[in-house]
């Protein structure tokens, strides 16, 4: 039987998933590697971990899956995050990820010299997440790693580029880099020339769909694999995750919480939201999405739980959170705690609890930590002038909980609808790699046969006033907390 391993190289773990030509997932397998936190809003990874990480994963699935017949090897990522390489191919420092905020100052020069022309051009403000202020601090910071440069690329690029020896990049990744045209498709000159960044060092862009290569030898033998394995550069996570979801037109959207939170819509053409949402190319041909990011969303619970409960599991925070009455019993919680993109794009703000009183327990604040990131995706949400029109797809760690997809339901006032087999940005992948392979005649008929729907859940009435009171004061703590 022939099948295709989708893998997503996320921030926390690297995960696969085969799936054959029925669309069937066959085996799965994850591996974690370091993150390294050293500086005030660093945050760095060593591709060579994600490297050794994704040879474990294909490692088990291949001895899982012994007497099949791997055809390709599909790349999805965590977006933005810079990788440099030298002329060896090496990699010259830590990868400066996406959740990094060091780069405020880069982000102000851009958006004070260029700021229209930016978001013209790419559709984008300058974020400290995306990938061009990145390459401005190194510039700035460390010129000799700028000048050994050779090539930059993103995350899943150096797993391509180990697995091919090509250095590449697809389009969804290319666009979330903001020095990307992204009606044209093509790197922008004229950003790269007011910049002061040399074209050279841009790796070639391909469709997400197009095979950058076969696995090459020696992984083939040290994985005792046989025949050719076509590489695909899926591309960048959400766009896969939305994939994966079945988000492949404009009847749908996308909440996805996992380490960030993201309200994601599919777009048929460009849309120019003027920086106020991310807007950048979608892993399916000649489609865009367009999308507001929590950026502490799953990782605002992962905080509140390893600072107050490191030996509960998440389950086991979470429980009870249903008794506790909407709105947690008056008490607010901002997840700002690494600042926030959507809809403030200030670096500087953190999180706060508000209204704290005698009577809160243990489960206030774990309802509260919830409720919190909820509005602060209903704050993406409430960006689109269409979208009540949506059918609403819940995914990640935001999807785990019945009580917090209800959550969810009464905060957005919308039907809230979970998967069966909800797979992430993996099966996104894998579904590129499937449609390119012929295995199916388009991406509808892929999704059709992939994607199944679990449960809605419905707004409650009562609730939803509720909620849109506490709603309104959790829109006044920015306002409130931003210069304190
Ligand atoms: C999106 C973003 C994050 C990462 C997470 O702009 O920065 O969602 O893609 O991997």
């Amino acid at each position: 039987m022939e099948y295709v391993i989708g893998l997503d190289l996320g921030t926390g773990t690297i995960k696969g998933i085969a799936v054959d030509s029925n669309g069937e997932i066959l085996a799965k397998h994850s591996e974690v590697y370091k993150l390294y936190t050293e500086g005030n809003g660093y945050s760095e990874q060593n591709p060579e971990d994600w490297y050794e990480a994704s040879l474990k994963v294909l490692k088990k699935i291949v001895l899982d899956l012994n007497g099949y017949n791997l055809k390709a090897i599909s790349i999805s990522g965590q977006m933005h995050s810079l990788v440099l390489l030298d002329k060896e191919y090496n990699v010259i420092r830590r990868s400066i990820l996406w959740n990094d905020t060091r780069n405020t100052k880069e982000c102000n020069y851009v958006m004070e010299r260029m700021g229209e022309r930016i978001i013209d051009i790419t559709g984008n403000k300058c974020l400290e997440g995306f990938t061009l202020p990145k390459i401005l601090w190194v510039k700035e910071n460390e010129p000799s790693n700028w000048e050994k440069t050779l090539k930059f690329c993103m995350p899943k690029d150096y797993l391509v580029l180990k697995y091919t020896g090509n250095i590449c990049t697809d389009v969804s990744d290319a666009a979330a880099t903001l020095m990307f045209d992204l009606e044209k498709k093509e790197w922008s000159d004229e950003i790269l020339n007011y910049l002061g960044i040399d074209k050279e060092k841009c790796p070639k862009v391909y469709n997400s769909i197009e095979s950058v290569g076969e696995l090459n030898e020696e992984i083939k033998r040290k994985l005792n694999i046989k025949g050719n394995v076509k590489i695909f550069p899926a591309g960048a996570d959400n766009p896969c995750s939305a994939l994966g979801s079945g988000i492949i037109n404009e009847n749908k959207a996308l909440l996805s919480i996992g380490t960030s939170g993201v309200y994601l819509q599919y777009e048929d053409s460009y849309k120019n939201y003027n920086g106020k949402l991310h807007m950048f190319n979608n892993v399916i041909p000649n489609s865009y999405y367009s999308m507001g990011v929590t950026l502490s969303a799953g990782d605002s619970l992962s905080w509140f739980r390893n600072t107050f409960a490191p030996d509960k599991s998440f389950d086991e925070v979470l429980e009870g959170i249903e008794d506790v009455v909407p709105g947690s019993n008056g008490l607010l919680f901002a997840p700002y705690i690494v600042g926030e993109r959507t809809p403030y794009t200030d670096s500087k703000v953190r999180g706060t609890f508000i209204g704290i009183d005698k009577v809160h327990e243990f489960k206030d604040f774990a309802r509260a930590v919830v409720e919190g990131i909820t509005f602060s995706l209903k704050d993406c949400f409430n960006i689109y002038n269409n979208c009540y029109e949506k059918e609403i797809i819940s995914v990640g760690g935001g999807a785990k909980s019945k009580a917090w997809l209800q959550i969810q339901a009464d905060i957005f006032n919308k039907k809230i609808i979970s998967l069966k087999n909800e797979e992430g940005p993996s099966l996104g992948a894998a579904i590129v790699a499937a449609v390119s392979l012929n295995w199916f005649d388009s991406f509808e008929d892929a999704v059709k046969l992939i994607v199944k729907e679990e449960e809605s859940f419905y707004p409650n009435k009562e609730l939803v006033e509720i909620y849109e009171e506490v709603y309104n004061r959790y829109r006044k703590i920015y306002k409130c907390i931003k210069n304190i």
